[in-house]
């Protein structure tokens, strides 16, 4: 299923690949590969700008309907993309986090300083149980992400105690005082975040030595131990992935990375969620594809380290960063999101099925109003922007068996002398049984026919769903919400071949009929 080989194609090669040709994609439904575990759909909620309070977490006393004092309309929304894990609290606010600030009554939490973002008051009004009244509500497994940077190995231990055990432990029965007598069931724990950086500016080794020294203490009774996550690196550095399989790997379910996407390449002048030019929506569609690169280097050392594939590689933060909307507070991450999003959404998805057997989770950052999200909200308004709609449309996606995928002529996209692939692709069997393919268009101008073939059988057409805009920077507003959503789609074959025509700048997924 590797449709990207390389991500960027050299000024020689293009000539070779006509834009106007038929690309011809063909799917072996004979040989089912691994499961596409349904996490690699997961988000990320972080305590940064309005991530959570406000876009997500109003309070009971709200005028804007919540339950429990989450926001129905963003919480029914979230259901429609069937959320299968929540990473909570961070990120970098995870390693100035301290557990009991956010336990007992509300108005009696201290309040402290969010000082990784923006340095605004923090009221942990959410806290544990909070969390945990949200990812039920979603019907999701639950991520917490702990501190490792300011915390203690006894801090650490006491929040896994006071999550997982019942009985006469105290923290269990404080646990109950404060209104939850049952365990919580905490699936995954990370130790630390980015500890390369704002986790605390680590060597791995040394890394290697506080995560072995902490998760010495995580106890909880067997049947609620949660999966433990080392702390990895981050875009081409493999030594992370190297040191901590090598040093770290007894009782690790997973090593996470991050990678982000930006237009520039650059942090200081990073581009332009909007109104960015041509040049831009190339370097973007081509910073975004060396994922693929990231992960199939991280995977060859894991292979070594680890051949019997114990260990996973968690991709828990990823996704677009642009420049700040000017006006907004710098630290709140808040960017609009376009057509440009969905597109580098569903690319992502296809190189992480590529890798289902060790990419067996990944978390987009983030869920609401920071970065790449799935929804904007304006007090009491809300839109759902085109990754949302990404993500709807790859629900079917979420825990089937990838299919290998072969593409031969496939189109190129180019500017300037450099160009990447015109078409990608990726296929499962539906947990429903059916054979579902998603295509993506690169390119920002022209359609692209696609000639699919399901090796083995006949196909007499396919149906689904199409996400396209007129221009790149396509967005939905509070004015108009619709502005970007998704349309039916089907094609039925002519004469035993079967043509998609793939608009510009578009996400397609089908379920193959006949
Ligand atoms: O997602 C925003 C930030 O990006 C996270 O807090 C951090 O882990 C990463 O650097």
């Amino acid at each position: 299923m590797k449709a990207f080989r390389p991500a960027i194609l050299a000024l020689g090669i293009l000539a070779a690949f006509p834009a106007f040709a038929q690309v011809n994609v063909t799917v072996d439904a004979g040989k089912p590969g691994a499961t596409i575990n349904k996490n690699v759909y997961g988000q990320f909620a972080e305590h940064l700008g309005t991530g959570i309070y406000e876009g997500m977490w109003v309070g009971p006393e709200s005028k804007i309907p919540n339950t429990k004092g989450w926001r129905n309309d963003v919480v029914k929304a979230l259901k429609e993309l069937h959320v299968p894990l929540v990473r909570w609290p961070g990120g970098c606010f995870a390693d100035e986090y301290h557990w009991r600030d956010g336990i007992g009554a509300r108005n009696k939490r201290p309040v402290k300083v969010n000082t990784n973002w923006g340095g605004v008051p923090e009221s942990n009004a959410v806290g544990t149980h909070e969390f945990f009244d949200l990812v039920e509500m979603l019907g999701a497994d639950a991520y917490v992400n702990g501190n490792l940077g300011t915390g203690t190995p006894q801090e650490m231990a006491e929040w896994i105690e006071y999550m997982t055990s019942e009985g006469d432990s105290s923290l269990a029965q404080l646990r109950a005082k404060n209104g939850h007598p049952k365990p919580f069931k905490v699936d995954y724990f990370a130790v630390g975040n980015e500890t390369w950086g704002c986790g605390g500016n680590m060597r791995p080794e040394y890394y290697a030595d506080l995560y072995k020294h902490y998760t010495t203490f995580m106890k909880a009774p067997k049947e609620r131990l949660p999966k433990f996550i080392a702390s990895g690196g981050h875009d081409d550095d493999t030594t992370w992935t190297d040191v901590l399989s090598r040093e770290a790997a007894r009782g690790t379910d997973a090593i996470s990375f991050h990678y982000y996407t930006l237009p520039t390449g650059v942090w200081e002048r990073k581009g332009a969620a909007v109104g960015f030019p041509e040049s831009e929506w190339f370097s973007t569609m081509a910073s975004t594809l060396r994922m693929d690169d990231h992960i199939k280097r991280n995977v060859a050392v894991l292979d070594k380290n680890d051949p019997q594939k114990k260990i996973g590689f968690y991709v828990d933060e990823w996704g677009t960063w642009y420049d700040v909307e000017a006006g907004t507070n710098p630290g709140f991450l808040f960017q609009r999101n376009t057509i440009r999003d969905a597109v580098v959404a569903a690319l992502n998805f296809n190189i992480f099925h590529q890798y289902a057997d060790r990419v067996r989770m990944t978390n987009i950052a983030q869920m609401v109003n920071v970065l790449q999200a799935m929804i904007i909200t304006d007090k009491d308004r809300m839109l759902l922007t085109p990754t949302y709609y990404a993500f709807q449309m790859y629900v079917p996606f979420q825990d089937a068996t990838s299919l290998p995928v072969a593409l031969s002529n496939n189109a190129t996209y180019a500017v300037n002398g450099r160009g990447v692939p015109g078409i990608s692709a990726s296929a499962a069997r539906g947990k429903d049984g059916k054979t579902y393919v998603a295509l993506v268009n690169t390119n920002p101008h022209d359609a692209t026919d696609v000639v699919l073939n399901v090796a083995g059988r006949s196909v007499n057409g396919v149906r689904g769903q199409v996400l396209t805009a007129d221009a790149m920077d396509a967005h939905n507003t509070f004015e108009r919400k619709d502005a970007v959503k998704p349309a039916p789609f089907s094609a039925a074959a002519a004469g035993g071949k079967l043509t998609i025509k793939v608009p510009a700048k578009s996400v397609m997924v089908v379920a193959v009929e006949g």
